[in-house]
């Protein structure tokens, strides 16, 4: 690695290195980001494990980028900004103006101000370090006083470069009901681009999150690893750049693509936030201080006990009225559920909704299938000892609806009189116009001020932009929609956060369409897939959460055979997949036989003792799903270690010879603790020493056998510290 230095100072010029460096160091205890001034001239000099002194650092030399790379610096690669200045020129030169840093209690926040040599252009760099958790957020604001609207076409919310003898990228793709599947690649010389296009339902195809492995591929707990996060619900784009000094340089933002944007004097650009955490103990350390920053600073209410769920949909998608809806919860109630929660269907007069062709726009009750309305069913679930939750898509809008009557320029619509394509039946509302945030926002709001019990609400979306064009925005702003959707789209997260912070919000879209920390800023949590099948959950929940907690990702118990994929697993199977999230249930409790309906029971009761322990714990994986053996397994640690839940799962046959011992992670190593098999659906326990008390260092370095060995075997197991 030491000859890319080399050869980088023999390229870079030195001349200012006899000149006093300014050194700009964001840091916390485990992780630095360093920058110096050097010529005027920010240079990014390091990334990486905590310096706890970066004397010398100035005679290192310029190997990597500018701390914020501008087309027409002088540089011949990948820049974070390109401008159009308002006299039609396009080169731009960012130079050192100053900068702050300062502590304000967890957080060292850092802003570093660059100004063009010769234009009122200005671009500040913000950079908020987090302590505790180990995080570095970074965003960036661009303004400007010259005279006319200067056009942005490039404006990344951070590029760093990371040094290595080799690179190695996990990244998360999907579809529809296979979200959030990972790979790992070597990188080669040239771009590699994580992206989307899409507008809405973003994450579906590829998630704006990666792991990148510095020198060896990321393993699980040891090598220095890379995490990094954008927090931004439109189109993304994080390119890796493998330069011809080998440097990998990681450029994250939104998705520039057909996005000119017009800034007029005055105005402020802020880009979205990118979140790095850096690790040198394996994907692993990452994920654990990811998460904790998540559920502290990334998600409503991080700290609250998250209720149990049933969410009527796979139990009666558009077939329900009042009474069958009464009798789920009767059912509901009677398995320990918290919040029932009426999905798609509930809406619309004229246009009802009884399938996905109509309704949708039309944001009140249905008074055919409920004519005493949505407090009658909330007067019903709180005489069970429940919540009431209810689905909503505001973002969208069918063509058979009163809405779509009155209001057909709210519709994002191609012109010319081009056909205007569907996707489930339905079109997309406009939100880069205000007054359709005001609609959107005060869908949500009407309903819940007459009915104010309201507790949880699904927040869907089911088609992505593809009819490209707005009504409300000029000609010379149409390329300002993607980007116009994504901020109204915040807008009206923010103002639904604020006026009901009491109110639970699940983003969902399509499933998994919408997971990231730029919506989850303002909700509980996700819907992490319609694939509810726990085999295909083992993967989606896998790969879901190395980089989004467990408090966050709601996981359903469905019936069997599963309505998506047609398998048959058993009921334990479904309830210990769906435990190792934010369970819930999603079907017919009269689908239950007695016997699976006292099984299930007491399953919830499980669940409602160790959900601490899960959903604010730390993860620790253990077993791959991905990995060839048939086998996954992962647990949780309370933050004081006193307690940990495991799970254990075979997806595959294991024949009776094979040894199947499990270690476990995180424990304490010189304290004991006793481990107890929870969730059994048979008196014989899957391990000899069910009750016992082991040592911490015995769980975690000789392991226990198991008797987990056929295709949807599983176990959970409970660890308690004893004196
Ligand atoms: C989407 C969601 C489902 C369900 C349906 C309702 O597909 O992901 O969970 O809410 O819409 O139409």
């Amino acid at each position: 690695m030491r000859k890319y230095i080399a050869l980088a100072i023999g390229l870079l010029s030195v001349a200012s290195w006899h000149l006093a460096a300014q050194i700009i160091h964001v840091s916390t205890p485990n992780t630095s980001l360093v920058f110096q001034v050097q010529n005027n001239k920010v240079f990014q000099s390091y990334y990486g494990k905590h310096l706890d002194a970066t004397t010398g650092i100035e005679t290192m030399g310029n190997v990597f980028r500018e701390a914020y790379p501008a087309f027409g610096d002088g540089g011949d690669k990948e820049v974070a900004l390109i401008v159009t200045h308002a006299d039609g020129t396009m080169a731009t030169d960012l130079v050192y103006a100053t900068h702050v840093q300062g502590m304000n209690g967890n957080i060292q926040s850092t802003t570093i101000s660059l100004k063009d040599t010769k234009l009122p252009f200005y671009v500040d760099l913000h950079f908020n370090a987090y302590q505790s958790e180990g995080i570095i957020e970074q965003w960036v604001t661009i303004r400007h006083s010259e005279k006319g609207k200067v056009k942005l076409s490039q404006y990344a919310s951070s590029t760093i470069g990371f040094m290595a003898d080799a690179y190695y990228l996990t990244h998360f793709y999907g579809a529809w009901a296979r979200e959030m599947h990972m790979t790992e690649e070597p990188l080669t010389r040239g771009i590699k681009s994580v992206e989307t296009k899409r507008g809405i339902r973003t994450t579906e195809f590829e998630n704006p999150s990666f792991f990148l492995g510095l020198n060896q591929p990321a393993s699980e707990d040891n090598g220095e690893v890379v995490l990094g996060a954008l927090a931004w619900p439109g189109n993304f784009r994080i390119n890796f750049e493998v330069d011809n000094i080998e440097i990998c340089q990681m450029t994250a933002g939104i998705n520039p693509y057909t996005s000119d944007y017009n800034l007029k004097s005055g105005e402020l650009f802020t880009t979205p936030r990118m979140i790095l955490a850096y690790s040198d103990a394996g994907k692993n350390g990452a994920s654990i201080l990811m998460h904790r920053w998540a559920r502290k600073y990334n998600l409503r209410d991080g700290d609250k006990i998250r209720p149990v769920v049933l969410n009527s949909w796979e139990g009666a998608y558009f077939d329900f009225d009042a009474k069958k809806l009464k009798s789920m919860m009767d059912g509901a109630a009677e398995m320990g559920v918290e919040m029932f929660v009426l999905d798609d269907g509930w809406f619309g007069n004229k246009y009802p909704r009884n399938n996905d062709k109509a309704g949708l726009g039309d944001w009140q009750v249905n008074k055919t299938k409920l004519p005493a309305g949505i407090s009658d069913l909330i007067n019903y679930a709180e005489s069970k000892g429940m919540k009431f939750g209810i689905w909503l898509e505001p973002e969208m809008v069918n063509p058979a609806s009163e809405l779509a009557e009155k209001h057909p320029d709210w519709i994002i619509q191609r012109k010319n009189n081009r056909e205007q394509l569907l996707q489930r039946n339905q079109l997309v509302l406009d939100l880069s116009n205000p007054k359709v945030q005001d609609f959107v926002f005060g869908a949500l709001d009407d309903l819940i001020k007459q009915n104010p019990h309201i507790a949880y609400i699904k927040w869907d979306a089911n088609r992505h932009i593809q009819n490209f064009g707005s009504t409300y925005l000029p000609a010379d702003e149409q390329s300002h929609l993607w980007i116009d959707y994504a901020k109204g789209l915040e807008s009206v997260f923010a103002r639904f956060a604020q006026k009901y912070p009491d109110v639970i919000l699940q983003d969902c879209s399509s499933g998994g369409g919408r997971v990231e920390y730029g919506s989850l800023k303002y909700a509980h949590e996700f819907w992490a897939s319609d694939d509810t099948d726990p085999f295909e959950r083992l993967f989606i929940q896998w790969g879901t959460n190395h980089v989004y907690p467990a408090i966050a990702t709601a996981a359903h118990v469905t019936k069997s055979p599963n309505h998506q994929t047609g398998r048959e697993t058993p009921l334990k199977f479904r309830f210990d997949v769906a435990m190792s999230g934010r369970m819930g249930i999603e079907m017919r409790p009269d689908d239950f036989t007695p016997k699976e309906l006292i099984f299930a029971k007491q399953a919830v009761a499980t669940y409602k003792k160790i959900r601490p322990v899960i959903e604010f714990g730390d993860l620790y994986r253990i077993q791959s799903p991905y990995d060839a053996d048939g086998f996954a397994s992962l647990n949780y640690v309370s933050a004081d270690k006193s307690q940990a839940v495991w799970f254990v799962y075979s997806h595959e046959y294991h024949q009776r010879q094979e040894q199947n011992l499990f270690r476990v992670k995180g424990l304490i190593p010189n304290a004991n603790y006793r481990i107890t098999e929870l969730n059994m659906d048979s008196p014989k326990a899957s391990i000899p020493c069910n009750g016992k008390v082991l040592s911490g260092s015995l769980l975690m370095n000789r392991g226990i056998e198991m008797e987990i060995r056929k295709p949807m075997d599983s176990g959970v197991f409970l660890l308690t510290k004893v004196e």
